[in-house]
């Protein structure tokens, strides 16, 4: 047993006085590239990290939800399930769990029952990371698996994906995709307008790092529902639904009908589609140089174009570069972006150089110290009946 489920199954029985009789798993993710092209209808290429959420539960023969959070100081909340849940007033765990909850219950009715819930996860939060998804895929893989709802694994990412919108949050649907169906050994190349997945396995020369550079990103209420006002805008001008279906030859042809602002968003996001599906395979032959190229060029285009790196995550990405040269430093910054985490694909044996780098140069930058770990490729949702 993990150290996440010991702790989860007692806090379960302290708090309830009952076994738990299901357990339930959901990983977070890291993309190794295609960023804010998801929403855009484009392609991503995540894989689910050894970091993820646990849940331990019970039936409880109500029609209530009782859960208990053993990350936020075993916080505790009980609600209703039905076809109107109000939002706690500031609770935001909880959110997640009534925007899932009212998904449930709107398809599937009283078919949805009460349970005890204990949850605990150890995603590193505010990391780019995916915590949030870790928990909703949790959450809706355990109603599904607990009532025999037989929800599709893709029904339960987009149930997900609609709780992250209850709360304010306009999310693509990656981050729960990924949690959902992600496959030891492999990433997942997602069509995000076909929902069509593609495995990739993770050749075995190589190595996923995650640098957390420490700086929180918090996306509910940010900066990211504007970048996506900025890319529909970019699609209505140019007359195509998603920018998914806009190439560069267009783009340069509606150029003079745009403000610098959106045509430098859309270039980001057309140009990044094309990085994912050369990526991925580059991936597949283990060419490291292609990879380190087309990382790097997203890193800038993140940078310039998309504006959502920092100068703390570019620092890693030049602390990365400079240690191990262009050709074999495949990195980039991950996730939604504003701070967060690198990922940096590299050769087993320049992993200590990078380790060493890091923790030599990087506080300079930003006063504090970055947290790295190596992760495989794992293993997406599951649930067990004990
Ligand atoms: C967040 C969102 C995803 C995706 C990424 C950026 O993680 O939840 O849907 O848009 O940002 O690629």
């Amino acid at each position: 047993m993990s150290d996440i489920q010991t702790i989860c199954k007692q806090a379960f029985k302290a708090k309830f006085n009952a076994e738990p009789t299901m357990y339930e798993y959901a990983p977070g993710r890291v993309n190794i590239i295609g960023e804010h092209t998801d929403y855009n209808g484009g392609f991503v290429l995540p894989c689910a990290i050894k970091y993820g959420t646990c849940m331990y539960a019970r039936a409880n023969g109500t029609n209530k939800i009782r859960v208990l959070a053993c990350d936020m100081n075993n916080d505790y909340d009980e609600f209703e399930i039905a076809p109107q849940i109000e939002k706690h007033a500031s609770k935001l765990w909880v959110n997640y769990l009534r925007g899932v909850t009212y998904q449930f219950s709107k398809k599937y009715g009283d078919k949805v029952q009460g349970l005890d819930i204990a949850i605990k996860g150890d995603v590193p939060p505010g990391a780019g990371l995916s915590s949030s998804a870790s928990l909703e895929v949790c959450f809706g893989h355990l109603l599904s698996s607990a009532f025999g709802l037989g929800t599709k694994l893709m029904d339960v990412a987009l149930i997900g994906q609609a709780a992250e919108a209850y709360i304010g949050m306009k999310c693509g649907i990656m981050d729960q995709a990924i949690s959902a169906n992600g496959t030891k050994d492999h990433l997942l190349r997602i069509d995000c307008k076909s929902y069509e997945l593609t495995q990739v396995a993770v050749p075995q020369n190589l190595v996923i790092l995650i640098i957390n550079s420490n700086i929180k990103h918090q996306l509910v209420g940010s900066e990211y529902n504007d970048r996506r006002e900025s890319c529909e805008k970019a699609a209505k001008i140019m007359g195509v639904d998603l920018l998914r279906d806009a190439t560069m030859a267009q783009l340069e042809k509606f150029k003079s009908q745009m403000d610098d602002e959106t045509y430098r968003r859309a270039r980001h996001v057309i140009t990044e589609d094309e990085r994912v599906l050369e990526a991925s395979a580059a991936f597949e032959k283990g060419d490291l140089d292609t990879l380190a190229k087309l990382m790097y060029q997203s890193h800038v285009s993140m940078k310039d174009d998309f504006e959502i790196t920092v100068k703390e995550t570019d620092a890693l990405v030049d602390i990365v570069k400079n240690t191990l040269g262009e050709q074999k430093a495949a990195v980039r910054q991950t996730g939604g972006g504003f701070g967060g985490c690198v990922v940096a694909v590299v050769e087993p044996e320049n992993v200590q150089k990078v380790k060493d780098a890091v923790n030599a140069q990087y506080k300079a930058v930003s006063g504090i110290d970055a947290t790295i770990f190596e992760t495989t490729a794992c293993a997406g949702a599951h649930f067990e009946k004990l």
